[in-house]
């Protein structure tokens, strides 16, 4: 029996590592029959241990702390947090930073289990600004971090890791404390009953079960923060990574805001592609996104292997949200941040079925505002973290 096998799970999700602790990713053409919102049932889950337990009688008496280099050091319970601060809802995609390790692993063991590209889902997400939070509790001038820290205990310490101060208080970057998940408490598995949402970074840094937050002068020193969500340079092996600390402790590794990526979820790997029965065209459909609030702008496929691109048509479902927010939510959403991109966006492609004839292999690729646009190669890292080549499938062509 393990410690969290009583949480009621959905069986069509797919188990990474062993029984425990849980990590799972739903089958990907399942998760994209979902839509915009992933069910809290099919979103992915990152636990690094045991799932903290709270009832529903114990939600409104749930506790943090805001301490360290603030004048006015605070602790905090549920019932006040969501009665004396102001509610938001916002559409929020989290992505595990080993989304689509898989292919890494296949190329050369990584230190990661082996992500397929569904470690990505996003939630309609309800809580308050952390900016708010933080600036009751006064930070002290040379406070730069704001570390965070679960209750999960684990081999090395509570999970905790930090990010910028100076981004939770920018209201383009719409860090937030939540509660609620599509309208509902947070599942046990997402973080019930408080979590920090972190849009456009790596999931890794939406700390669960949140129970500290602690202003600092130096990132996080916890062990988590430290030796995982990196991506150390190409050459460092297994070997000389276990072996060197000083390759976990340069910050610059560090992951902190997504790189671009898409995946294609239609056609399945090897489907069977008949050339002379249906319509003409086959539709291709996928997924794409990006990081620091960047709009995806450009999703191109090429059945020859990068000589020629096709340009994609994207729907970006988040701005339906942003244009009816007032009308949905009623409450205050600072505008101001939802000019920022913080949800995946869908493409498609009518392929001709005469060109796809002569293709073995279909590649998806993303470009956002900024022009980073992903990469032909592999940049394999001892984590396998952040993969984000030309996405491929194989088809299968039928006569
Ligand atoms: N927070 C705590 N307390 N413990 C964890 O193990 N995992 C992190 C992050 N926050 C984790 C955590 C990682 S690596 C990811 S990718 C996201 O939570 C996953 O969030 P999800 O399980 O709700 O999808």
């Amino acid at each position: 029996k393990t410690p969290d096998a009583h949480i009621p799970r959905d069986p069509r999700l797919i188990r990474l590592t062993g029984v425990h602790p849980f990590n799972v990713e739903a089958p990907l053409t399942d998760l994209f029959n979902e839509g915009f919102l992933t069910s809290p049932e099919l979103f992915y889950v990152r636990n690094h241990g045991a799932v903290p337990e709270v009832t529903d009688a114990e939600i409104p008496n749930w506790e943090f702390t805001v301490e360290g280099m603030v004048d006015n050091p605070l602790t905090i319970s549920l019932r006040q947090l969501m009665s004396e601060y102001e509610q938001i809802t916002c559409p929020i995609t989290l992505v595990c930073a080993g989304n689509r390790r898989k292919e890494q692993n296949v190329v050369r063991k990584t230190k990661g289990f082996s992500w397929g590209a569904a470690g990505v889902s996003t939630a309609l997400w309800t809580g308050v600004a952390l900016s708010e939070v933080i600036r009751r509790a006064e930070p002290k001038r040379k406070a730069k971090y704001v570390c965070m820290e679960g209750a999960d205990k684990l081999p090395n310490g509570y999970y905790g890791t930090s990010v910028k101060l100076n981004w939770v208080l920018d209201p383009n970057r719409g860090v937030m404390l939540a509660y609620n998940m599509n309208g509902e408490t947070l599942t046990p598995d997402h973080g019930k009953p408080l979590r920090v949402v972190i849009p456009g970074q790596i999931g890794g840094r939406s700390v669960k079960w949140l129970r500290k937050l602690i202003l600092t002068e130096d990132p996080s020193d916890n062990w988590y923060h430290i030796y995982d969500n990196r991506v150390l340079p190409t050459m460092v092996s297994p070997e000389q990574s276990a072996n060197d600390p000083k390759w976990w402790t340069d910050e610059r590794y560090a992951i902190y805001d997504l790189n671009p990526n898409s995946a294609i979820c239609f056609p399945v790997h090897e489907e069977q592609v008949s050339i002379s029965q249906g319509p003409e065209t086959y539709r291709a459909r996928g997924y794409a996104y990006s990081g620091g609030g960047r709009r995806i702008t450009r999703v191109e496929i090429t059945l020859d292997k990068g000589k020629s691109w096709q340009l994609a048509n994207v729907e970006y479902p988040e701005d339906r949200y942003r244009e009816f927010e007032r009308d949905l939510y009623g409450g205050r959403m600072d505008m101001s941040w939802r000019e920022s991109c913080f949800c995946w966006c869908f493409w498609w492609i009518d392929l001709n079925k005469e060109d796809l004839k002569n293709a073995k292999d279909i590649f998806v690729r993303s470009m956002d505002e900024s022009m980073n646009v992903q990469p032909r190669d592999m940049y394999w890292s001892v984590l396998g973290m952040m993969n984000n080549p030309w996405f491929r499938v194989t088809i299968d062509i039928q006569g």
